[in-house]
């Protein structure tokens, strides 16, 4: 009987296949929500994030993945910025050598930009906008930052992406476990910051 009264949980399908992406939302948001990959959504698309800011990227593939696969629907974008190279890579950070993901040659590349900046100019920032779409148009977006400083080698050989140079609160990226990670990461910011949204909508 019990069971037979719980609401049942809302379907939101994330915008992406990225198992440590999945993780961090079915940690964050699945006590709220039932979360599926688009995988498990049975969408197979490369979308295109032709925006100019993570906001912008993250309607883009929410908007992509509501309509597609006619359920709510959540994407995340982020990136890096570095102040020193006026705020780059910023959107393009996952493509900064010039190819897809190849986060080798991006650090490579970040690094040798960076070769002559002394550490206190290394100031660097992950960024991470999150968008909610819910098919009677309202839209949820919100922004989370975490601080820090490129190094100037790679630490440790944990994580992903740029996260072999990046230090905050003294901590290389590289080295922390990923529970230590969400706890201040732009990610984890950004979809507890959502959580909350998410919780005065569902309760209005
Ligand atoms: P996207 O949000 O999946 O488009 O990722 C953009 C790119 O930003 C990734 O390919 C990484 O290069 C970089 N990035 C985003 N978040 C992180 C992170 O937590 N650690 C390291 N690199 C990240």
């Amino acid at each position: 009987r019990q069971k037979h009264m719980e609401k049942q949980k809302m379907r939101l399908i994330v915008a992406s296949n990225n198992a440590n992406k999945l993780r961090e939302f079915r940690e964050i948001l699945g006590e709220q929500f039932d979360i599926v990959s688009m995988r498990e959504a049975g969408i197979d698309a490369d979308i295109e994030e032709n925006g100019t800011t993570f906001e912008e990227n993250a309607l883009i593939k929410a908007n992509y993945v509501m309509n597609v696969g006619n359920s709510a629907a959540i994407a995340d974008d982020s990136g890096l910025e570095v102040d020193a190279l006026g705020g780059a890579p910023g959107v393009y950070s996952a493509r900064y050598c010039g190819r897809h993901g190849d986060d080798e040659a991006n650090i490579d590349k970040l690094l040798k930009n960076l070769e002559n900046v002394p550490k206190e100019k290394r100031t660097a920032r992950f960024v991470c906008a999150a968008c909610c779409v819910f098919s009677d148009g309202k839209i949820i977006t919100v922004r989370g930052e975490c601080e820090g400083e490129i190094l100037t080698e790679r630490h440790g050989n944990g994580g992903f992406g740029y996260d072999p140079i990046f230090m905050a609160n003294g901590k290389p990226f590289g080295e922390i476990t990923s529970e230590e990670k969400d706890a201040m990461s732009h990610r984890g910011k950004a979809l507890r910051l959502m959580s909350e949204q998410l919780k005065n909508i569902i309760t209005e």
